[in-house]
């Protein structure tokens, strides 16, 4: 055990301990962070990830606005209770055109990342309006509000275009449609073939019922879009193919 012995003298000196300490540390930084400069890519590319369509943008603003982040995170963890409770865990390239990502850190509420589809947009509409008609013992708030917000859509080419500019795929094609898109999505009465080629799987409706575009049909459109894009019936992960 000689050698074992010899660790008192760096035990008895502060600046011996401190230097052998640093250098432990800076080793296990570089090999933990160096690899990342090399690989190509950290995030998987996975079929059916898209940008938001236009609507479920503007949605996804006021879900950020209004702070639902607080109580509501969208990241399910590979641990067996949330896997049973939500489904399939969260996918790092399901958030990959989420600036910021909403990952979130507490869950007053249950996670979001994939509640897209598991409620009727009825249903939706009557929890936003007063989420104790439909769970009484919920501490969540009222939003009936957002059905007084109309959306005029005049800066929504803008907002795409920012998301552009920060490494979103937006084809200038889907900037030129996004004010057709985005009143198009909130309108089953219109001609909104376009739309779904741009945007596969996004959620056509009236959600709120009522004639105007609201923030309450942006916010319903994302929600029904959320962990929807990726078909797990046929999806395995590299590391398993
Ligand atoms: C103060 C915390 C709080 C805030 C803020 C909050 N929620 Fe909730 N939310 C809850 C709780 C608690 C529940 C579970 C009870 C219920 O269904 O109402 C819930 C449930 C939900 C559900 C149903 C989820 C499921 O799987 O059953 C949705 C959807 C939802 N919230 C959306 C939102 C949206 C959108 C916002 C922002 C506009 C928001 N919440 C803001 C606390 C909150």
């Amino acid at each position: 055990m000689a050698i074992l012995d010899k660790h008192a003298i760096l035990e008895k000196s502060p600046t011996l301990l401190l230097t052998a300490s640093l250098l432990v540390v800076t080793i296990g930084g570089l090999v933990e962070i160096a690899p990342l400069f090399w690989l190509e890519n950290t995030i998987e590319d996975v079929e059916g990830v898209r940008p938001y369509s236009p609507l479920e943008l503007a949605g996804r603003d006021i879900y950020i606005r209004e702070g639902c982040y607080v109580c509501h995170s969208q990241m399910i963890r590979p641990m067996r209770d949330e896997v049973e409770r939500y489904g399939h865990y969260s996918l790092a390239a399901e958030s990959k055109y989420d600036h910021p990502f909403q990952w979130g850190s507490k869950r007053t509420g249950p996670d979001l990342a994939r509640v897209g589809g598991r409620y009727s947009d009825a249903w939706h509409l009557d929890h936003l309006i007063d989420p104790q008609s439909v769970v009484p013992e919920s501490v969540m708030p009222k939003y009936s509000f957002l059905l007084n917000a109309t959306l005029d859509g005049d800066d929504i080419g803008d907002l795409m275009s920012v998301h552009r500019f920060v490494g979103v795929p937006y084809t200038d094609a889907q900037i030129e449609a996004a004010y057709a898109d985005f009143t198009a999505q909130g309108d089953p009465d219109s001609d909104y073939d376009g739309l779904i080629e741009r945007y596969p799987g996004a959620v056509v409706a009236n959600f709120d019922g009522q004639s105007a575009l609201t923030e309450m049909d942006a916010l319903i459109a994302y929600l029904q879009i959320l962990g929807t894009m990726v078909d797990f019936s046929t999806f395995t992960p590299d590391a398993s193919r």
